[in-house]
């Protein structure tokens, strides 16, 4: 019988595919890390046809650990790396250039020159975003300035405009559907979230053709079939959200007031507003939480760049760690006298302070600063980058309503001693699921939910369960002391142009 989900989650630098059985338990799974390109200082690109592959390859793997044939799947649901661009070619399905990936700043100087324009008003009225290198709009700018002949055939419907849901949904169909859902649609500064359609006077000003763009649906929706020549089934594909709104769906955080921080490559922090778009006076973002059934639910999103990356510097850079999971137990032998910080700004600051230009930094290091005080400033900043997001959220917030427990996932909350670290800084309860796979549940429960297989999102929530509630235990002058030097490290990162 085909009562299984397959779940596809294509994120920065790995892909994975989960399959889950009936009852919403995981059968098999498959993973697998792909080829990041630096071409240049702040570029990061990845190529679209090695994400294809690696898709495919994880989703074979996560079938024959379940045991099954694509025939058992009765719907798939598939989450992102948000606004990474790939452009290809409506016909034939060649990408026309790698994928950029939304760590990449080369839009950085552009964005300068829309800011100079007085432009930024307008595009966080209709987008809730800010004119920063990281969302999709101002990268597909520069492809189509900077690939020869690629803005004419794009006007011309010769060129498809995606996000990565887009482009795996157009080889999983056999380039049969070109779309997206909202909360993709949300990060790429020519959706207006208000109106829930492609802006006309956003697009004129990133000079984008309209032609090359995908049809916008919810995040359950029909968004086409499997060619049976793929994948060796005609499969509906019936969910899609970007990986950090699947994360709010997975952790079940339906109500307005309630959020979520996850900690994969970055770490973003998004709270449900409910249906009011609610307007940041803090540098947040106001996004698409998810849109079910025509009805348009937001959130307010605290993104950072560096979370989990931080410890991957320390394996491979620095060399200090041979597996990610040992970082906690060596943060936890750290000299507690010494107060090292690191900003790990490497491909800029995000929330709250928006500097694509500020770089990382090292401060308080001594004769006997060792491996050890490294890996506890690599954890400790991503607690004080996720303060920083939470107090602003607060003041945006203030009058809405109250906000709930915080709820993590992500790899690096298995850490007992980061999630304590984390709960400290913050002076403030953090709740930890049993599953950590959130992102990828939330994808499933779209599809498995639109395919009638799965329980609403009411039926949904009530089987989320905490394995642990980490609780502050920090003397308040030493945090505030914590606090303090932190914001003191990362005033010194800073670049004048903001
Ligand atoms: O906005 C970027 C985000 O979607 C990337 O997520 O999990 O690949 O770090 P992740």
């Amino acid at each position: 019988m085909a009562g299984y989900i397959l779940a596809i989650d294509q994120g920065t630098t790995s892909s994975r595919a989960v399959v889950f059985d009936a009852d919403m338990a995981i059968a098999g799974v498959g993973q697998q890390e792909f080829t990041q390109h630096f071409p240049a200082s702040g570029w990061v690109e990845h190529d679209a046809n090695e994400i294809w592959q690696s898709v495919l390859a994880t989703i074979e793997t996560a079938l024959a650990k379940a045991g099954i044939t694509a025939a058992g799947i009765a719907a798939i649901g598939i989450t992102n790396q948000r606004e990474t661009v790939v452009v290809w070619d409506r016909k034939t399905g060649e990408p026309l250039h790698h994928a950029i990936v939304w760590q990449d700043r080369r839009s950085a100087r552009f964005c300068d020159e829309l800011k100079g324009r007085g432009l930024e008003p307008t595009f966080t009225a209709k987008t809730g975003l800010l004119l920063d290198p990281y969302f999709s709009g101002t990268k597909l700018a520069w492809l189509l300035q900077n690939v020869d002949g690629l803005k004419a055939r794009a006007a011309a419907g010769e060129v498809c405009f995606g996000t990565v849901d887009s482009w795996l949904i157009y080889k999983l169909t056999g380039g049969r559907a070109h779309v997206t859902d909202a909360t993709n649609a949300s990060r790429t500064l020519i959706y207006n979230i208000a109106e829930n359609t492609w802006d006309d006077e956003l697009l004129s000003i990133l000079d984008i053709p309209k032609a090359m763009l995908p049809e916008v649906k919810d995040c359950a929706a029909d968004f086409g079939i499997t060619d049976p020549d793929t994948l060796g089934a005609a499969i509906p594909i019936l969910g899609v959200a970007g990986d950090q709104q699947a994360a709010v769906i997975g952790n079940a955080c339906f109500e307005p007031g309630m959020m979520k921080s996850t900690y994969g490559t970055g770490c973003f922090a998004l709270l449900n507003t409910g249906t009011d778009r609610v307007t940041s006076t803090n540098r947040l973002l106001t996004t698409i939480a998810y849109r079910l059934d025509g009805v348009t639910t937001y959130a307010l999103e605290g993104s950072i760049f560096i979370a989990g990356a931080a410890v991957q510097w320390l394996r491979d850079e620095l060399g200090f760690i041979k597996v990610s999971s040992e970082v906690g137990a060596l943060a936890e032998g750290a000299d507690p006298a010494q107060r090292v910080y690191l900003v790990p700004a490497f491909t800029g600051l995000g929330a709250p302070y928006w500097d694509a230009d500020a770089r990382g930094a090292i401060f308080g290091l001594t004769r006997s600063t060792g491996p050890a005080e490294f890996a506890r400033a690599a954890l400790e900043s991503v607690a004080y980058q996720t303060y920083d997001l939470l107090e602003a959220m607060k003041k945006d917030w203030q009058g809405h309503g109250a906000t709930t427990v915080l709820r993590v996932d992500g790899g690096m909350v298995a850490s007992d001693w980061t999630m304590q670290r984390l709960s400290d800084i913050l002076d403030a309860s953090v709740d930890r699921p049993t599953l950590l796979e959130t992102t990828v549940l939330g994808a499933a429960w779209l599809a498995g939910w639109k395919a009638g297989v799965w329980p609403d999102a009411k039926g949904f929530a009530a089987r989320w369960k905490r394995d642990r509630r980490f609780e502050p235990a920090m003397q308040a002058d030493d945090r505030r002391e914590a606090i303090a030097g932190w914001h003191d490290s990362v005033s010194r990162c800073l670049t004048k142009r903001n």
